[in-house]
């Protein structure tokens, strides 16, 4: 057994990941809590409790703690954390580990001092914190030491970050909280109005990634769509297309580019035009939406590349943190 562990954590909106040391990843499970309403005991965490989204008896209660990226529910979070360090740890710890966590770089002290507080009373021995989008450069295999700029954009399910990072720091950034969440959203609004179908947070999820894609496609695709109808209340089917796809979603997806030209706008200029020559790297679940780079790059007009395994980047850089303090020691807080 050993005696000193070393973990590290992405807590994010959508999925929650960890990372021991010398290992890489060792647990990747939604963020998801259920919890029994009277009690507030846990009853199910990750996939267990997802699969409970939308199906529970009124005496469970099933949680998202993390909202838009930051924590919106401080009791489950801790719980959730304390559940995770378990599942890794195992039962026989003697030591709490040292856990890195990252927040997004644009949190405020208050959101920043309740993730540490959570990683700490979850049981942990030591908490430091590093910036998401540093970390997803990092984990992107982006040179972060190097004196020349680079931008990442981190999208994933509650928050999308443009960052550009150069001397291992976080030049300038620029955060909106909205992600593959919102897009969800938006897929749900469409079919209800357009269709008079109800659907759930999950059909719209599927329907975003079988059919969703951040330009319209030059061949349409269709899929049936199950639901309720919203006026006579029963079971309904419809057939929905690419085309109403990208209708349904196309004005978020410009929300999150508004965030990619105001963090350009504040960049020096030197930067800018390292960036304009390296390309910008996207990173986090969304940026697997269909042509995205595509999107990306007709309009900012800087070539757009998806990072391998882009879902992991941000946590990569939260283990190469971790397992290389000295290195990282002047961006970590
Ligand atoms: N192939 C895909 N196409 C489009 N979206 C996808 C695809 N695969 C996953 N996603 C979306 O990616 C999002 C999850 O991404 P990720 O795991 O990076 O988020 P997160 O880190 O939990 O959230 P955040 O960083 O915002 O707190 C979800 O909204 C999911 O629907
Ligand atoms: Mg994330």
């Amino acid at each position: 057994m050993k005696l000193f562990r070393k973990l590290g954590i992405d807590l994010g909106t959508a999925n929650s990941v960890v990372w021991e040391a010398g290992i890489g990843v060792v647990l990747n499970e939604p963020t998801v809590v259920a919890v029994g309403i009277e009690d507030k005991k846990v009853l199910a965490v990750g996939n267990e409790a997802k699969k409970m989204i939308g199906k529970t008896p009124e005496y469970i209660e099933v949680v998202q703690p993390m909202q838009d990226g930051v924590i919106a529910d401080y009791e489950v979070t801790e719980a959730m954390l304390r559940y995770f360090m378990r599942q890794v740890m195992g039962s026989m710890w003697l030591m709490g580990p040292e856990v890195m966590i990252c927040v997004p770089a644009g949190v405020t002290q208050v959101e920043q001092r309740a993730v540490m507080e959570a990683t700490m009373s979850a049981g942990a021995k030591k908490a430091y914190l590093i910036d998401e989008p540093l970390a997803a450069a990092i984990g992107a295999k982006i040179p972060v030491a190097e004196a020349a700029g680079n931008m990442i954009i981190d999208i994933g399910g509650g928050a999308a970050e443009a960052a550009v990072i150069a001397l291992g720091g976080v030049v300038t950034h620029r955060g909106v909280r909205v992600g593959g969440n919102k897009l969800d959203s938006a897929i749900v609004e469409y079919v209800r109005k357009k269709h008079n179908l109800i659907i759930g947070q999950q059909t719209a999820e599927n329907i975003k990634i079988t059919l969703g894609s951040a330009t319209k496609l030059k061949r349409p695709e269709l899929m049936p769509v199950n639901g309720r109808d919203s006026v006579f209340g029963l079971p309904k089917a419809i057939e929905l297309s690419s085309d109403e796809v990208y209708e349904a979603i196309k004005d978020t997806l410009m929300q999150i580019l508004m965030v990619v030209r105001d963090a350009l706008e504040v960049t020096p200029p030197e930067l800018v035009a390292d960036i304009a020559d390296r390309g910008i790297v996207l990173s986090g679940g969304t940026s697997q939406l269909r042509n995205f780079n595509k999107l990306v790059t007709s309009e900012i007009g800087v070539a757009a590349h998806i990072a391998l395994e882009p879902q992991f980047c941000v946590i990569k850089g939260v283990g190469a943190a971790i397992e290389n303090l000295e290195v990282y020691r002047r961006a970590i807080r």
